[in-house]
């Protein structure tokens, strides 16, 4: 097989390969693959060497930039670099703390709608209405738009263009893209470009991510972005920052409705437990379960050669199910992360948003968001789990539940 054709299957089955490899790998090791190899980055004490002091010796893989870049364009998840560094810089001030802590009352409002329209009795996939709702919260809190009356065809797009990525990576030949993927793009750039539009027309600077990026003047050309750039880092935004915060929300759910004395736990003592909940859910099914790098020059990892071109996994997956981290692992146990017993953890054994300068933008975002929706829907309902167990893994970029997560709603009265 070509190397391409490899990673393509490493990409397929990456939670079973990933545990495979593993098994076999006590802290750091290398699996070779014809003319491929995969250094596999085991404990947490090397991980800083690679996404923080030899940082600079790595970029991105090339086969998520070949696959992911017609939909994300140069934006902050791809771009590498000086761009990267400046990009960063313009887009960051939207995620200071002050700004974050102004989002929690869209956040807060928009949970009270998705759950008033659940009936007592109601069978409701949650993760499709996590998806939903994260979706919903993103257009309102990044851009100020309403995106709901949108968001079936959006989710539907974005999903399709995920199965698609996943069929492509399977294939050892590239596929022309179908008409049905190409439309679905097309509605999606026509959704961001016409919010491009629309606020460019009105002139109004209402101080949210998208009149920051289209007001941002280049330090040295004095230009401003392009509608191109500005898409760019809308698109990556608007991807980024609803999918995962959707995935951990539905984790957390199932967990809860199999943990009943921690879901009552959360209706009594609101945010506080509702932040554990979300870090404890992504301790055990991280959305961004795995961080792959690939070497630009030879460079080392605490002694250990790595090649130029090698990839390097680091893998949530993994560090986070470790018993040498994590005392039994395998327990959802949220009292993890009460604030003292967090701070007694292994420094980088825990890694949902990754780390150093390519550290998710949106992690307070992100966790603020996690606590308000799980405190926020669990005042008026309670749930009891459907689905049939086990509940599948189906790793696509994120890491999805396969087949959704069925509840039975129970409203309180
Ligand atoms: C639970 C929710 C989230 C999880 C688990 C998550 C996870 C991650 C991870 C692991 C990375 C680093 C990837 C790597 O190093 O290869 C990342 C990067 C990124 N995330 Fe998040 N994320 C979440 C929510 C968000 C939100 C809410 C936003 C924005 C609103 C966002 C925007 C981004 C961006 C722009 C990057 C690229 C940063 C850069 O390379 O400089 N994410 N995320």
């Amino acid at each position: 097989m070509n190397p391409i054709g490899i990673l393509r299957a490493l990409f397929l089955n990456r939670i079973r390969l990933l545990e495979e490899l593993g098994a076999k790998v006590p802290r750091i090791g290398r699996a070779t693959f014809g003319r491929l190899s995969v250094v596999l980055v085991k404990t947490p004490e090397l991980v800083p060497e690679v996404l923080i002091e030899r940082a600079a010796d790595y970029q991105k893989t090339a086969l998520l930039r070949l696959y992911a870049r017609p939909l994300l364009g140069d934006g902050l998840l791809l771009s590498e670099g000086e761009q990267h560094r400046e990009r960063r810089k313009l887009v960051a001030p939207a995620f200071a703390h002050q700004r974050v802590s102004k989002y929690a009352d869209a956040m807060r409002e928009q949970a009270e709608a998705a759950q008033s329209g659940w009936r007592d009795g109601a069978q409701v996939d949650i993760a499709h209405e996590m998806m939903r709702l994260t979706l919903g919260i993103v257009g309102k809190t990044l851009f100020d738009v309403d995106l709901l009356d949108r968001a079936a065809t959006l989710g539907r797009d974005i999903a399709v263009l995920q199965d698609a990525l996943m069929i492509q990576m399977r294939l050892p030949f590239q596929l022309p893209m179908r008409r049905s993927n190409q439309a679905a793009v097309d509605r999606l750039n026509q959704t961001v470009y016409g919010m491009i539009r629309n606020r460019r027309a009105s002139g109004i600077d209402n101080g949210d991510v998208l009149s920051m990026l289209l007001l941002s003047v280049d330090e040295e050309t004095g230009e401003h972005l392009t509608d191109e750039q500005v898409r760019d880092e809308a698109m990556t935004l608007f991807l980024a920052g609803h999918e995962t915060t959707a995935q951990a929300m539905a984790w957390s759910w199932y967990l809860l409705t199999k943990h009943p004395v921690h879901f009552a736990r959360l209706r009594r003592e609101g945010m506080p437990f509702a932040l554990q909940v979300t870090k404890e859910a992504m301790r055990l099914y991280p959305p961004a379960f795995l961080l792959a790098r690939m070497a630009l020059r030879d460079t080392l990892i605490n002694g250990f050669e790595v090649r130029k071109d090698e990839v390097v996994f680091i893998a949530p997956w993994l560090l986070h199910r470790d018993p040498r981290n994590f005392e039994e692992p395998l327990r959802f146990d949220p009292d993890r992360f009460l604030p003292e017993r967090e701070a007694r953890l292994p420094r980088f054994a825990y890694l949902p948003f990754g780390g150093g300068r390519r550290i998710c933008i949106g992690n307070q975002f992100a966790l603020m968001e996690g606590q308000i929706i799980l405190s926020t829907i669990a005042q008026h309902v309670g749930m009891d789990l459907l689905s049939r167990e086990p509940i599948g893994l189906k790793p696509l970029l994120t890491l999805h539940p396969k087949n959704g997560v069925t509840v039975r709603i129970r409203r309180h009265a």
